[in-house]
């Protein structure tokens, strides 16, 4: 019996549980305030902070599974995914962690003792490597450990050394490869052959020192660390004694399922490990809220489901199948990430809807694209083509370049991205607040937010900024940014907008115009009324009355959470929020309109809330404690481990740092403005509060008044008024056309009296008055009907203008075309025209050669009859 993946998990998660580590959840795929990383891709990336001494935790030992995306931005290995035995989208990274507590001595212990004690490898099958200079690591390998010398390999490159990104912790690493035997070709790392499959990667293990500054220099962490992270996927093929990790049995799971949805026969071919891959990554970043969309994050994971299609199509999927796997995931993964049952309908019907909107243009899209693959001379497909497949099929680069490269193919990336360049430079949005001051900002700097419950203080000020670096003094009327040790000022966080108000100097002073968190700090911008420099003494005013307006939007917005969970169901997550003093706007996951009688039951609902007055109480509490109390978690939000959890009543109990009312009374009144979509799956309701409110109420009220007015009514009997004026209305113009009929065919009947004869032929050429052009056909038809046989020309003049018809009764047709008729009159008043034999039409421009051209019809009949 092969041990299976999840029991993998287990036995690590045990392991180190019962040597002091704390085992941690997985962190959401979207980092938690961290811009530069697009997803989540490594275990430590959730305690970057705490690697570098900026957040405390209880414990200073930790263990995790992390759910880990290398799609899109620095990682990306989406292209490869398919045609190599180890490339993911989606993996899951075990890692241990100490925070200043053990150090290499026991990184390495228990990594070796986890792998040959508790799984069980045979020693002699690994080897391991080691940064270049790092002879403590050897020591300790060689001495401690007994790893015979020859098979410890010192690595001189950046592979030994594992930085985050190009700023934040790094250090020198160890890394533990196992033996996958002869059979397989490849030489150990740092040889030739070290691309090959024999030896492969399992474990890193981080000596975590340095913080790497924005200029390369590597700054001590305040204590070293360790930080491991080991594939899950690639110890469970070692473990299951297979060589690819789609051999895995979470794996082949997730193909068996795959090929009975999609009628594939073949379980090696390459398309079933792309569905397989990309039901995770797809699945897991759904429920962690990212939703598909044109841009950032919402663009990988549209990218990744539509490549995941066109490779369902190719197995034989014959209707929409994507989504139905989520049942097969949720089988293998459910128990160890409940996020995936909790969100089960969310993910299935994103997945559905995008699959249908892009299978739309999917066949045609392949169609132009293989056409192309047929007549292009040289292998690469241009730059031009990419994009329009991009554009109009909405066919992601990646796609087109799968696609091409099954052929041999390649495509133009660089006359892509030049077109890509263009449409970008449109929507691009300059902000004189674009440099990375995070990585200028001294690690040290933190400032204490006072207020919850003070709106002015005094302060020192530790930092400031200009609008592109980091200066000792602000000139007056100069723009940028000021960091104080503490401050009431609100920093832009949860959707709550950050406060503005003044920051008084001795002489001057600064106007703060918004507020941001910088790291741990938070920063003030605005604009200087005098110099100002580092070191000096300020106190501070918010704008008392704007944040009053605030809280009461913000605290409205947890009524209001709790409102639609209650009226719509469980289902609904907030998706986003935002909270000004004008209103608050929230978006949330629900998959129909609500209706009116809904809106009305919610805002009902909010307002006995509010009315009930509740006490709001905020409590700190441990973040497992909070959770298990039912308060309401963000999805992508990062959670110390002591949380503020804020509570009106039992009604709602929330994760957040915002500020809000002490009563819920505070409010006042709540009011929906407004409710609709914004993308598949996704609502967004707009409110007003307190003051706000009243005014949206009284505007409405006025709206009736004035309606009432014009409509000599009373507002509450405007519904029976407004009916009576639709019926009459529609009464007059049921009359009114029959008045128009009755008319026409009294015209019609007087012209007859004008027509005249031409060899036994009835002919009528009329001008006439107070006619609408419009009406000319139907004129020309009834005429027709009345003269039984006969040619006729009509004509109407206004400014500058004529407008002509000419109409032939079928039985003449063959002597007389109504087209050739009307263009020989046509052409006298400045026109042309044409049309079928029977009946044609035309305009002119000369209403004062009209007449005579009506005159020249005999006599251009007469040659014809
Ligand atoms: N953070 C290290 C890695 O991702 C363990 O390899």
């Amino acid at each position: 019996m092969t041990i299976s993946t999840a029991d993998i998990r287990r036995k690590f998660f045990d392991y180190f549980s019962s040597h002091g580590h704390q085992l941690v959840p997985s962190s959401s795929l979207v980092p938690a305030d961290d811009p530069t990383l697009l997803f989540t891709n490594a275990g430590m990336n959730q305690f970057k902070d705490v690697l570098l001494g900026a957040e405390k935790r209880s414990y200073n030992r930790a263990v995790s599974a992390q759910r880990c995306v290398r799609a899109g931005g620095k990682h990306n290995d989406l292209e490869n995914v398919g045609y190599t035995a180890r490339h993911h989208t989606f993996f899951e990274m075990l890692g241990n962690f100490s925070f200043g507590d053990y150090f290499k001595k026991e990184a390495i212990e228990f990594a070796w003792h986890f792998l040959t004690k508790e799984l069980k490898l045979p020693e002699q099958k690994l080897l391991v490597t080691i940064y270049a200079e790092d002879d403590e690591a050897f020591d300790i390998w060689s001495q401690h450990i007994g790893v015979p010398a020859e098979k410890i390999i010192r690595i001189s490159t950046s592979d030994n050394f594992w930085s985050m990104g190009d700023t934040g912790p790094c250090g020198p690493c160890s890394e533990i490869f196992y033996d996958h035997g002869e059979h397989i070709w490849g030489g150990p790392p740092g040889t030739p052959e070290e691309d090959g499959d024999r030896f492969i990667e399992i474990w890193n293990l981080v000596f975590m020192q340095y913080n790497r500054q924005a200029d390369g220099t590597l700054e001590p962490l305040p204590k070293p660390s360790i930080d491991t992270g080991m594939g899950l996927e690639r110890i469970s093929a070692i473990m299951q004694d297979v060589h690819s990790n789609y051999e895995i049995d979470l794996f082949q799971a997730l193909i068996k399922a795959a090929a009975e949805i999609t009628g594939a026969k073949d379980l090696e071919d390459k398309s079933l490990r792309v569905v397989a891959d990309h039901i995770r990554s797809c699945s897991f970043l759904i429920a962690d809220g990212v939703l598909p969309s044109n841009e950032g994050r919402g663009y990988v994971l549209r990218r990744i489901i539509r490549r995941a299609v066109r490779h369902g199509y190719k197995l034989g999927a014959q209707d929409i199948f994507f989504y139905r796997l989520v049942d097969a995931l949720i089988g293998q993964m459910g128990e160890a990430y409940p996020e995936l049952k909790t969100q089960r309908s969310t993910i299935e019907r994103v997945l559905k809807v995008e699959e249908e909107q892009f299978s739309r243009t999917l066949e045609r899209g392949m169609q132009i694209l293989q056409e192309a693959l047929e007549s292009l001379t040289d292998k690469t497909i241009p730059g031009e083509l990419v994009f329009k497949l991009y554009d109009t099929y909405g066919f992601p680069a990646d796609l087109t370049n799968d696609v091409a490269r099954e052929k041999g193919f390649s495509i133009d990336e660089a006359g892509f991205e030049k077109a890509m360049a263009e449409q970008r430079k449109r929507a691009q949005q300059a902000s004189n607040f674009g440099v990375d001051y995070n990585s200028q900002l001294s690690s040290y700097s933190s400032s204490e937010f006072t207020g919850y419950d003070q709106q002015s203080g005094e302060a020192r000020i530790l930092e400031l900024f200009s609008t592109d670096s980091k200066v000792q003094q602000l000139e007056s009327g100069e723009q940028g940014m000021v960091i104080l040790d503490r401050t009431p000022f609100y920093a832009e966080a949860g959707g709550q907008v950050g406060d503005t108000g003044y920051l008084k100097l001795a002489n001057g002073g600064f106007k703060i115009t918004d507020t941001i968190k910088l790291g741990s700090a938070i920063a003030h911008k605005g604009i200087a009324e005098a110099p100002i420099k580092v070191g000096d003494k300020a106190s501070l005013q918010i704008d008392a009355e704007r944040r009053q307006a605030i809280k009461l939007n913000h605290s409205a917005t947890h009524l209001l959470h709790a409102a639609l969970k209650n009226v719509l169901g469980e289902h609904v997550n907030q998706k986003g929020s935002l909270v000004d003093p004008e209103r608050l706007r929230f978006d949330f996951s629900h998959f129909e309109g609500v209706s009116a009688g809904q809106i009305t039951e919610i805002e009902d609902l909010v307002n006995q809330q509010i009315r009930l007055n509740h006490p709001l109480t905020t409590k700190l509490m441990d973040l497992e404690e909070a959770k298990s109390a039912g308060a309401q978690a963000l999805f992508g939000e990062k959670y110390d481990d002591q949380v503020r959890v804020v509570s009106m009543g039992d009604f709602s109990m929330e994760l957040c740092g915002g500020t809000h009312v002490s009563q819920t009374g505070d409010i006042g009144l709540f009011r929906i403005t407004s409710e609709g979509g914004i993308a598949s799956g996704v609502r967004r309701i707009e409110a007003v509060t307190g003051a706000q409110a009243l005014k949206f109420s009284q505007h409405q009220s006025q709206l009736l008044c004035d309606v009432a007015a014009q409509l000599k009514s009373d507002w509450h009997k405007l519904p029976e008024r407004i009916g009576q004026l639709v019926e009459q209305s529609r009464n007059l113009e049921k009359e009114v056309q029959q008045l128009k009929q009755k008319m026409a065919s009294q015209a019609g009947s007087d012209l007859l009296s004008d027509a005249y004869e031409i060899n036994n032929v009835k002919v009528l050429s009329a001008k006439l008055e107070g006619v609408e052009p419009k009406s000319l056909r139907d004129l020309t038809d009834t005429l027709k009907n009345k003269m039984g046989s006969g040619i006729l020309v009509l004509a109407v003049a206004g400014d500058n203008k004529v407008s002509l018809i000419a109409g032939v009764t079928n039985d003449l047709t063959a002597k007389v075309k109504a087209g050739e008729l009307v263009n020989f009159v046509a052409q006298q008043v400045g026109g042309k025209g044409g049309g079928r034999p029977d009946m044609a039409q035309a305009g002119g421009s000369q209403p004062e050669n009209l007449d005579q051209a009506l005159a020249s019809v005999s006599t251009w009949l007469q040659d014809k009859l």
